[in-house]
């Protein structure tokens, strides 16, 4: 029953800031799917007769990868496989079946927030014992695999029964169809204070979630609708798709307008929320106010301890680098340590198991705590619902506030995507040639103070990631970040970070774009994005 096959390498299978991202054209070559899912598992040693977790976003040829990726794991030599009915596990629920059940590690299928369909984007990642994505010296080994791969090994056995939840037997391997979202709310439960949100929404509080017709649908509905009483509707878009409707799943101001149009209308729901292809991020709307990812987790961490799961205080907050500075006045006020790592959830795995820190978050829309190793979108809802049936003020008056005690950081971030790969890393060498001329250079007003590439040293293990985004502080505390998108699928995608803090509560009611323009033109003056892009402007402003 089990297949030895031999193949041949293809060389474009480097794990980017998340896992191996493609064109579904490009997974269903022959043995493209195979060779990445062999070497993952050439790269580990001592799974045998263990378990692997095994769930995706729904997306697009997420049930082909699955049947072969668990007939590979039984062949492979795995104990036991558990995956979510239907083939559906949103990545932190994947991340707490791993940690639950202690299974050796688990394969994630999602090309998060990318469009998914037969022509859009399709991805595979690996996911090690603690629920976290596998470190830089994990996927790096998987690569060199890649380069080299032979053969892989195969289960010849039929197509295994996904829908009913049991246990099956597949080549001398158990496999258990789980329900995907029993775990995860029964963590939710512990966490939070579910009767203090029912009363809320009793009380006649109204939400609005959309699930973006991708992976948190079932989670939302059961948790939001069934378990906390929002009213029926409350979550829109809640059938996952393969193709998400033909809309991008990301939680953004973009892609997410119609929530956000909603909530800043007359007859706004008190609050809004929305999450990714595979449930990992979360966009916040207040009624008539946008809360920025950055501000999210300031104002999460800073309220934490209001929530049971918190009530003992944190141990200290994880951001990365490109995400604004406010979570660091919340720590230094908190008296607790603020770490600062580069682009990507994986960094934050090895603080979180030292237990140096229990909230991370990132700009990119994503805020997770401890009791998983993935960021959580459905866990930044409850926690905020939480904050607010303890401290029965709205959205706008909690982030006002958040901002009169600790000063308010302006930040947006500028998006050029599908630009030419050449121009835009002819851009970062520029800057990077630059760096050492910067500082002491008045631009305006502005006084740049330091200028450098991002190094990250990890303290628990030493590594250390090199290049990882340029740079430019000036004098009182604004600065400018660019760096190139890992996670794009075609061109690169050159993000510009803008960030200037304002101490002066009188001076919190600018527009964010208009607070930043001085920066913004600044950034454009140093790095010549339009020249070098040819893009007069970016094509996403978050
Ligand atoms: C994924 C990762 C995040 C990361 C984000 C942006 O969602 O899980 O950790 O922040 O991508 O990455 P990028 O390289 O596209 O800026
Ligand atoms: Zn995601």
């Amino acid at each position: 029953m089990i297949r030895t096959v031999q193949t041949t390498p293809y060389k474009d299978q480097k794990p980017g800031t998340s896992g191996l991202r493609k064109k579904v054209p490009v997974f269903q070559q022959t043995n493209y799917a195979e060779n990445f899912i062999q070497s993952i598992f050439n790269s580990l040693e001592g799974f045998r007769g263990e378990t692997l977790v095994i769930g995706g976003d729904g997306r697009y040829y997420n049930r082909e990868v699955i049947q072969i990726a668990i007939k590979m794991a039984a062949a492979n030599g795995f104990g036991r496989v558990l995956v979510g009915r239907g083939g559906i596990l949103s990545t932190p629920a994947a991340s707490n079946v791993i940690r639950k059940y202690k299974a050796f590690g688990g394969i994630v299928l999602s090309a998060s927030h990318n469009p998914g369909g037969p022509t859009e984007d399709f991805g595979i990642k690996y996911n090690i014992g603690n629920g976290g994505p596998a470190p830089e010296k994990v996927t790096d080994a998987i690569y060199a695999g890649t380069r080299t791969i032979e053969t892989y090994k195969i289960a010849e056995v039929a197509d295994i029964n996904l829908d009913t939840e049991g246990s099956q037997n597949v080549a001398g391997m158990e496999v258990v169809v789980i329900d995907p979202v029993t775990d995860y709310a029964e963590l939710m439960e512990k966490l939070f204070d579910f009767p203090a949100i029912r009363n809320l929404i009793g009380g006649g509080f109204r939400i609005v979630f959309d699930a973006m017709s991708a992976v948190t649908g079932p989670y939302a509905k059961e948790i939001l609708e069934n378990r906390l009483g929002a009213a029926k509707g409350s979550v829109l878009n809640f059938i996952p798709l393969p193709d998400f409707g033909g809309h991008h799943p990301d939680p953004n101001l973009v892609h997410a307008r119609a929530l956000y149009e909603e909530m800043m209308g007359d007859d706004a729901p008190d609050f809004g929320a929305a999450s990714d292809g595979d449930g990992d991020r979360n966009l916040i709307i207040g009624k008539g106010i946008f809360i920025t990812p950055s501000d999210s987790l300031a104002m999460l961490a800073a309220n934490a301890s209001l929530a049971p799961g918190y009530s003992k205080g944190l141990a200290g907050i994880a951001r990365s680098m490109p995400t604004s500075a406010a979570a660091d006045r919340v720590a230094e006020k908190l008296g607790i340590g603020i770490y600062e790592t580069p682009t990507g959830w994986k960094f934050f795995g090895n603080l979180m198991d030292a237990g140096l820190v229990t909230i991370c978050g990132e700009e990119s829309a994503g805020t997770g705590s401890n009791h998983v190793r993935e960021k959580d979108g459905l866990w930044a809802v409850l926690l905020w619902l939480n904050i607010l049936a303890v401290r029965m003020e709205s959205v706008q008056d909690i982030a006002r506030q958040h901002w009169t005690t600790y000063g308010r950081n302006y930040y947006s971030r500028h998006d050029y995507e599908e630009v030419d790969a050449d121009a835009a890393n002819g851009l970062v060498t520029a800057l990077r040639d630059q760096l050492a001329t910067l500082p002491g250079k008045t631009f305006g007003k502005l006084k740049v103070a330091t200028a450098d590439d991002f190094s990250y040293n990890d303290p628990i293990d030493k590594s250390v990631s090199n290049n990882q985004g340029i740079r430019i502080l000036f004098e009182g505390g604004s600065r400018v970040v660019f760096r190139l998108s890992g996670t794009g699928t075609s061109g690169a995608t050159l993000r510009v970070y803008i960030e200037r803090y304002e101490p002066d509560a009188s001076r919190h009611d600018t527009e964010t774009q208009a607070a930043l323009a001085d920066l913004i033109a600044v950034a454009d003056e140093i790095a010549g994005i339009k020249t070098r892009t040819g893009r007069t402007e970016p094509t996403v402003i978050t």
